[in-house]
């Protein structure tokens, strides 16, 4: 390919992505496609091309095949999930890595990479009034981004192993007697790490009544009685902003727990911890000081693209002891000299892209203020739309925290019908889930185009099929 014809392509793309922008803004398009399944692999030839094809006729087929069979995570009406949300700064920011195509496995690598990751995560330490020792200005700990909260959990458990095993999990593996433990609020990725760990199920520890948040008096409990057990307790995770109805554990007693014990104490604040960037939401941090390692994906509420979470830990060195490799092919004198950072020991991968390069663009091109406001609002919608719920006759609000509002109707049955109805409107998403055994929808604010007419555009159409839903 020509690279000469590269920048009006590019100038193209630009310009679709904008004038898709400007029609999730105005609603214009579906949030949800309508096509059946099969429908874009009955778009798509079975094999590719022999000959060169156009990228013009390319972008045309994105546009053509692609975009009208996803669902619009950017759109105002997407309420599902936790937010995944994007900016221009963020798309550019990647675009600009892509183009310069580096791999930061290593210092050495690409040592800008390293050394801009390492201060985006120190920076964003800093925004959201972490503990400073997990700065890698600090000197034990750092940040490093990760593709995922799930990941995060996963190194943070083998980083617990290593810990707790004083290091024999190196060469023994994970033994039966090592144990996980949270609540059955933690997110799945939870019990997904701990199996993929090799240490099975997690505990599941009481909570307390009428809380959704771990029972820190149980919890001790559970840990002296595996020890006298002869059981290991390597790891203790819990969430601040919980998928189901964004509840956080109480870490300032959970800590003082896993401390007093050994035991690691992982945060998973993949959402929630976002929050923190505003002063008065700081709440979300509190008993941080306990906490061995720490998550927040700025791919959910930062305005960076996902893939893009950034893992704190306290002490750097029970993670790259248990990760660390040394084959000949990665020796270098950087490396060797112990004076550089390399993040390939931070994560599973070898070979990691130069996602700071999208932090340091949204941070930048937001400041912390701009990103605060972005908060504000979606709190504020957020609560629009919770009070709405209250004041609905036939409607529960059944937990209502940050962007997160979690609603049922009177009986399960008028739920469960509401949500069947809602899944055929592709105007709204939400996500229907099951809490306190009885089924909710879940509306979680977010969009980069979320307003005040969006959030009532929506709860009109909620409203409406309540009505028909009976
Ligand atoms: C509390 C919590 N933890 C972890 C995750 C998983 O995040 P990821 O997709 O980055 O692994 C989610 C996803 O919504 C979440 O809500």
């Amino acid at each position: 390919m020509n690279s000469d014809a590269f920048p009006a392509l590019a100038a193209e793309a630009a310009e679709r992505l904008a004038v898709h922008w400007r029609a999730l803004a105005a609603a214009e398009l579906p949030v949800v496609p309508s096509g059946a399944p099969g429908t874009t692999l009955k778009a798509l030839p079975e094999t590719a091309p022999e000959q060169a094809e156009e990228l013009t006729e390319i972008l045309d087929d994105t546009w053509r095949t692609i975009v009208p069979q996803l669902v619009h995570w950017q759109h105002p009406g997407f309420l599902g999930y936790y937010p995944t949300s994007n900016s221009p700064a963020s798309v550019l920011a990647e675009f600009v890595t892509a183009g310069l195509g580096v791999q930061g496995m290593m210092w050495a690598t690409s040592p800008a990479a390293t050394e801009l990751e390492q201060r985006v995560c120190d920076w964003l330490a800093r925004a959201l009034a972490l503990p400073e020792h997990f700065t890698h200005a600090f000197g034990r700990g750092g940040g490093v981004i990760q593709d995922s909260a799930s990941s995060a959990v996963l190194v943070a458990l083998v980083a617990a192993l290593h810990r707790a095993s004083r290091g024999r999990w190196r060469e023994h593996g994970t033994e039966s007697r090592y144990r996980v433990y949270c609540t059955d609020q933690a997110n799945s990725c939870v019990p997904k790490a701990a199996r993929i760990a090799g240490i099975g199920e997690p505990v599941l520890v009481p909570t307390l009544p009428g809380t959704r948040t771990m029972d820190p008096a149980a919890l001790a409990r559970r840990l002296d009685a595996d020890r006298a057990a002869g059981l290991v307790p390597a790891a203790v995770v819990v969430t601040v902003g919980t998928t189901l109805t964004c509840a956080a554990d109480p870490i300032p007693e959970i800590g003082p727990v896993c401390r007093e014990r050994g035991t690691w104490l992982h945060v998973d604040a993949a959402y929630a911890g976002t929050a923190a960037l505003c002063p008065e939401l700081r709440r979300v941090n509190e008993g941080l000081e306990y906490a061995d390692s720490h998550a927040v994906n700025a791919h959910k509420w930062m305005r960076t693209g996902t893939p893009c979470d950034v893992l704190w830990v306290a002490d750097r060195r029970a993670l790259t002891n248990a990760m660390s490799t040394d084959p000949s092919y990665l020796r270098n004198p950087a490396t060797d000299s112990g004076t550089v950072v390399d993040f390939r020991d931070w994560q599973i991968p070898l070979g990691r892209p130069m996602r700071a390069l999208k932090l340091w663009y949204v941070l930048r091109a937001h400041g912390l203020e701009g990103l605060r406001t972005a908060i504000r609002h979606d709190i504020r919608l957020a609560t629009r739309l919770a009070r709405l719920v209250e004041d609905e006759p036939g409607f529960h609000l059944v937990a209502h925290a940050l962007g997160l509002v979690v609603f049922r109707r009177d009986t399960d049955e008028q739920t469960r019908a509401l949500a069947a109805r809602m899944a055929d409107d592709p105007t709204v998403l939400c996500t229907p889930a099951t809490v306190d055994g009885q089924p909710v929808l879940r509306a979680a604010v977010g969009s980069p185009y979320a307003d005040e007419a969006g959030i009532l555009r929506a709860w009109t159409t909620i409203r409406a099929h309540a009505r028909t839903a009976r």
